[in-house]
Order: structure tokens, then sequence, then C-alpha cells
């Protein structure tokens, strides 16, 4: 039987190339391997100011354009995590075995408190939590993830740990599978590419933004002029052109930089090319899922169907384990 893996997608409302390289890209390849299952978490998404209306646009981008990149439901389950509540009912129960003090040293809750300072909230805190939630609920044992959710993994473990130790043996010890794809950098070379930084480069932009917004994007900052010497190994253009160009593209790149026998712009021009080349097919399945709307949620219907009945298999053993499954006598008393 093939080991289960489950990542967990924001749904940001907008998947883009460092989604792409450092997620979705490595996970097409998994499909196969392993029994996959994904999820755009919403209950994740609101622990951040959100608007309401925007939400089920969000999520609906962001199945389409994953569907769209490779994600093909034939060979994985996708899913909308608040269409399981039982991860909410799992998450709130692994709050009772998680030390307090170790949601405190998250980097991710420091970052965000620090960001959103005017809504620190309880949820924030606890994100941690649900997201040991989603993984263990399926009882997954392989979580692709980037570098960033290293810390939130090595949790799950340690809540699964204190679960098991207290409760019996219910839940396997996740491992994070950790992409080959360091994390791309944004448009602006300083940031990590996102969404919320507005750095990015959509899976399904046209040619004209794509060009756009690498013609304005920050090269090697100590390049003034045309006629200055570069230096690639500083230019986030020429980390992008390792994702998408070809080894001589790569190496006219970099010499031309050196000897300032090519201009950034010039050199923008391939990349910008080959990008346009690699999303083609993406953009033009992203199109074709739009014109037929009624196929992208009746993956996400069946995908609830199936890991609502495997979420509530565990949750009959969780409860059971914990004394939480007294059955009252199904006969109406007569007084
Ligand atoms: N926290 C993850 C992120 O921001 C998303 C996520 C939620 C997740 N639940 C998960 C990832 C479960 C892996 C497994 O990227």
């Amino acid at each position: 039987m093939k080991k289960r893996l489950f990542s967990g997608i924001q749904p940001t409302g907008e998947v883009h190339i460092g989604n792409y390289l450092g997620a979705i890209k490595n996970w097409v390849k998994l499909l196969g391997k392993y029994e996959c299952i994904f999820s755009i978490v919403d209950y994740h998404a609101i622990t951040v100011e959100h608007n309401p209306k925007d939400m089920p646009q969000r999520i609906l981008r962001v199945a389409t354009v994953d569907i769209a990149a490779g994600l093909d439901p034939e060979r994985c389950t996708i899913f909308i995590q608040s269409h399981v509540q039982e991860h909410v009912e799992l998450a709130w129960i692994l709050n009772t075995v998680t030390p307090i003090g170790h949601l405190e040293r998250m980097t991710q809750f420091k970052d965000k408190a620090a960001r959103h300072r005017e809504n620190v909230n309880a949820g924030l805190f606890a994100y941690p939590v649900l997201q040991a939630a989603d993984i263990l609920l399926y009882k997954a044992e392989i979580v692709p993830v980037g570098e960033d959710q290293v810390q939130h993994l090595e949790l799950s473990r340690e809540i699964a740990r204190k679960f098991n130790s207290r409760y019996g043996d219910i839940f396997p010890e996740p491992k994070e599978l950790l992409s080959d794809a360091p994390r791309v950098m944004g448009l602006d070379a300083e940031n990590k590419m996102s969404k919320s930084m507005n750095n990015y480069i959509g899976l399904t932009e046209s040619p004209e933004v794509i060009w756009k917004k690498l013609s304005v994007a920050v090269t090697d900052p100590a390049r003034k002029k045309r006629s200055d010497p570069g230096t690639p190994e500083i230019c986030n253009i020429y980390h992008l052109h390792k994702y998408f160009s070809s080894n001589e593209e790569i190496d006219w790149s970099a010499n031309g930089c050196r000897t300032a026998g090519i201009g950034c712009l010039e050199c923008k021009k391939v990349l910008s090319d080959n990008i346009v080349q690699e999303l083609a097919p993406i953009r033009g399945k992203a199109r074709e899922l739009d014109n037929n709307p009624g196929y992208v949620q009746d993956v996400l219907r069946r995908g609830a169907e199936r890991c609502r009945e495997l979420a509530q298999e565990t949750m009959k053993e969780v409860r059971s384990s914990m004394g939480l499954d007294l059955n009252l006598h199904p006969q109406p008393s007569k007084l």
C-alpha cells in the first residue's frame, strides 16, 4: 500500500511561480508514488484579517489554477478544509496536548504577530495545532512543504507523540518532504515571492503582464549603468533564469552580465519569453476549466466526501481513546 501524503494550500486567490516551483511542480511528481491529499486551508486563512466577500473566489481560483498546473483530480484528492469539519474537532482536542510554550516559540507566529499587531488572535496562536490536525486526521506520513514549515512539522510530530503516549498509539509521526527548489525571491529581490508582497508573477498572467512586471523587476543592485559589468550571483533575474532557461541561456546571461556584453532588459526579455512558454499550457488549461466551472466544484465536492469518510474513521478512534464515546440509550424514556 502506498503511504499517504498530505499538504495544505493557502487560498490566496492567486497562484504564482514561487508556489509553482516551490510546491506544485514537485507535488505533481509525487502523485503516483503516494496517495495524495491536498487541502485548501480556509480555516487557516481566517487567522489573519480577510474580506469574507472575496473568500469563495480565492478558494475556487486556487483550486482551478492548481488543477491546471498538474494536480490531476484523477490521481489525487483535492478538497476545501472547512468542508470537513473534523479538522476543527481534532484541532480542539490536540490543543489539549499542546504546551503553549511550544506555540510561543513558533517563528511564523512571531512574524505574523509582529505584522498584524492589531489582530493577534488565539486562532493565529493555535494555527500550528490546526495544521497538525490536518495531517493527523488522515494519518498522513509524508508532508511536502517548504523550509519555512519545518518547525510546524516538528511540532506536529511532538503533538502526535504526546497524544499517543497519553491515549494510545493512534497517529503515525509525519515527516516533511523538502523540495529541491529553494525559496523563490519576489521581483523586489528582497522578500520571498508572495501574493501579499505584490512581488510575484502569476501562473495565468498574460505574456504582456509578465513582461511588464519583469521589465521593472530588481536586478543586480550594484550594476547602475548598461556599461557596468554586473555580478549574476547577486541578481535575482539570473536566479530566475535557472528555473526557466536552458543551460546555454543561463551561461549567456552570466557571461553577458559579467562582461557588460548584454543589458538587463535584454537578459529579462529572454527570461520573459521562457516563462511565457512554460506557463502557456497551464494558462490554457485554466481557461478551459474556467469555461466549465461545474467541473472544479465537482472535484472539490468529491474530495470532501472522500475526506469526510477518512476523517470520521479517525475521529471515532480518537473519541473512544479519550473516553468521549458515551453511547446514550437510543429509546426515548417513558416517564
Ligand atoms: N501552513 C502551511 C503554509 O502556510 C499550510 C498548511 C496548512 C499545511 N495545513 C497544512 C501544510 C498541513 C502542510 C500540511 O504553507
